[in-house]
């Protein structure tokens, strides 16, 4: 799972791939290489750590021109993160020259046999292998780069997006897809290639997004042809116009990408709704229900599966699933699911939810539930991903690009997307009447205002931050709908601090959560006024009683709480259904600031990838 860029045409290709490279480091960022082709001397150069780290290195060196360019940053799948395993790799030839994202699963069946014949490998990478099986093919089959990638790629099992050159045709890059994102960006006399479309998003609007088992054949000055891998039949490839701008995915004046994505979630739910939400005419819109509303009626039960924060929001769905529209609903974690054989019949409906819409483990899944004859339907954010694409209907969250590899405004807007649909299953159903349905529409619409007032926190927050930021533990509890937020506010803690957090059910403390409290132990709780709040306050006691330090989520003018905690964070009324948008901002400010204190790398947490394309 890495990010790749590449550029023919009339310009230098450096400075548009190195940039490209830099927006596309939320994929990965263990290593990063380049490759430049001024059409007599191929320029190559690869780098343990980030794109800065080889822009630095490129900068001490002397002459980084061509106008074909290729660039990679890494997350390492085969072989460990160091300058030989980083990409762009050359074959042994020294003519041939990739990058490549995904994993070739039978690298070394392929690497045994390339050896026999002669090869050498100087990285421990499967891509390396690649590459050489490409050039086997080519001297065998004395055939061009383009029918050599093709018939090599019919040899491999696995997953890629790749892209390739050849010394010997200055002019021309081939490139090709299965399982990982591709897009060609078309200009005037100029190609683009990425993983997604922002490093070309300045130049050119116009981009092909390769749909799996195609390759193309770009050249200079003539176009691109694609091709199906198999069958090597001609595509007329679907020419998109981007609607992304250049503005969406910078850091829009933010220190991380992290704040300006949760300071951007009231537009991102606003976004969510329109054309959705038609609060005058009591009505919610979603052409993806809308036109399978038979399949959602006669549903026995619904099962969403998703992974880490994804799975989160959909625990939150199950609440309001089964609370307004009545319907049965299991949620799973995709990575289990799509092993253990699961009972699914035709009558079941299966929502996959993933910001990415790439993640290894879901796409899994949805081909497990379709396999077995279940609808499957898909809420994703990224337009065109492979989940979007793989699923038999779906709705978009429509949340902008998620940059920061902790997710928040995904996590907000996937909560937004399921209530829509809950509500319009729930009107369909009966299960709520036409004046609830409504007073829940009017107090949805007022979301965004109420997450803008909850934002106001953040110097609050900070402070708090600034107390706890040493602790080495951390619980976060909640009840009912607010459960999974305290489990989700747990995960943002973990991720970009590195401090040990742990989310539980409120009541379930007492069963043994209870032990690990004493003086030094942080426990943040969200009791808003609805939410089983009598209950939830003598949870707080039994907290205070052993000394814990209480920091209480809850509701703006609340008293009790306020007798009992070390602080609290006040945020907004609202219907309880909806109270976990409110609640998980102060949530996400907290760990933000945390990790800012902690000096942490809060967008590139270690570890860690934004779309895990690997299982
Ligand atoms: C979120 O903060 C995490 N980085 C991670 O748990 C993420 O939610 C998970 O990998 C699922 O990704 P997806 O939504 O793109 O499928
Ligand atoms: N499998 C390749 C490697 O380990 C590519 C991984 C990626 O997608 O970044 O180098």
């Amino acid at each position: 799972m890495c990010g790749i860029v590449g550029y023919i045409g009339y310009r230098e290709a450096y400075p548009i791939v190195i940039k490209g490279l830099q927006r596309l480091e939320y994929r990965g960022y263990d290593s990063a290489g380049i490759a430049l082709y001024d059409g007599t001397n191929i320029k190559l150069s690869k780098t343990k750590g980030k794109v800065s780290d080889l822009k630095n290195k490129l900068e001490d060196e002397i002459s980084t021109s061509g106008s074909l360019g290729i660039g990679h940053t890494r997350w390492a799948t085969h072989g460990v993160p160091n300058d030989v395993n980083s990409h762009p790799h050359y074959s042994n030839s020294g003519d041939l020259v990739i990058i490549h994202n995904g994993i070739i699963e039978n690298y070394d069946a392929l690497k045994k046999e390339l050896s026999k014949r002669g090869y050498t490998f100087k990285s421990d990478t499967d891509t390396e292998v690649l590459i050489n099986l490409i050039e086997d093919v080519k001297k065998n089959e004395d055939t061009k780069l383009g029918k050599a990638v093709q018939i090599a790629l019919n040899q491999v099992v696995g997953a890629y997006a790749i892209a390739v050159f050849d010394k010997n045709k200055p002019n021309e890059i081939v490139v090709a897809r299965l399982g990982s994102p591709l897009a060609i960006g078309i200009g005037e006399d100029e190609f683009f290639i990425a993983s997604d479309a922002s490093p070309f998003i300045e130049y050119t609007k116009n981009a092909i997004y390769l749909e799996d088992e195609e390759m193309a054949i770009i050249r200079r000055n003539k176009g691109v042809k694609v091709r199906k891998i198999k069958d090597d039949a001609l595509v007329d490839p679907y020419m998109q116009e981007l609607q992304l701008n250049l503005e969406q995915i910078e850091k829009g004046g933010f220190d991380h990408f992290m704040l300006k994505e949760i300071y951007e979630q009231p537009e991102a739910i606003r976004d969510t709704f329109r054309g959705r939400l038609l609060t005058n005419q009591a009505i919610i819109k979603m052409a993806g229900v809308e036109d399978n509303m038979k399949k959602f009626l006669a549903a026995d039960r619904i099962i969403i599966v998703a992974c880490g924060t994804s799975w989160h929001a959909g625990l939150v769905a199950e609440y309001i699933f089964e609370d307004l529209a009545r319907i049965p609903v299991e949620v799973e974690y995709a990575s289990e699911f799509r092993y253990r054989n699961p009972v699914i019949t035709g009558n079941d409906i299966v929502i996959a939810i993933s910001q990415s819409g790439e993640t290894a483990d879901t796409l899994a899944a949805i081909k497990l539930a379709k396999s077995k004859g279940a609808f499957v339907f898909g809420v994703c954010n990224v337009v065109g991903s492979s989940i979007a694409r793989e699923t038999n209907a779906g709705a978009y969250t429509h949340a902008g690009p998620e940059i920061g590899v902790a997710s928040t405004k995904a996590f907000t807007t996937q909560i937004t997307v399921l209530s829509l649909m809950a509500l319009r299953l729930a009107r369909a159903k009966g299960t709520i009447t036409s004046s609830e349905f409504r007073h829940h529409l009017i107090e949805l619409e007022t979301i965004p205002a109420k997450v803008e007032e909850a934002l106001k926190s953040d110097g609050y927050v900070q402070t708090i931050a600034d107390i706890y930021k040493h602790a080495t533990n951390f619980l976060y509890l909640g009840r009912g709908f607010n459960f999974p937020v305290a489990l989700e506010g747990a995960l943002k803690l973990k991720e970009i601090s590195y401090i040990h957090a742990e989310g539980y059910p409120a009541a379930e403390m007492k069963h043994g959560p209870i032990a690990l409290i004493d003086e030094q132990m942080p426990v943040v709780v969200i009791a808003t006024k609805k939410g089983h709040y009598e209950k939830v306050v003598s949870n707080i006691q039994e907290i205070k009683s052993r000394k814990g330090k209480i920091i209480g989520i809850v509701t703006k003018g609340d008293k009790s709480v306020k007798e009992l905690a070390d602080h609290v964070i006040e945020v907004p009324e609202t219907l309880e259904c909806f109270s976990p948008l409110l609640t998980t901002i102060p949530l996400q400010l907290l760990s933000y600031h945390i990790a800012v204190m902690l000096d942490k790398n809060v967008d590139q947490p270690r570890n860690l990838a934004k779309s895990v394309t690997v299982e």
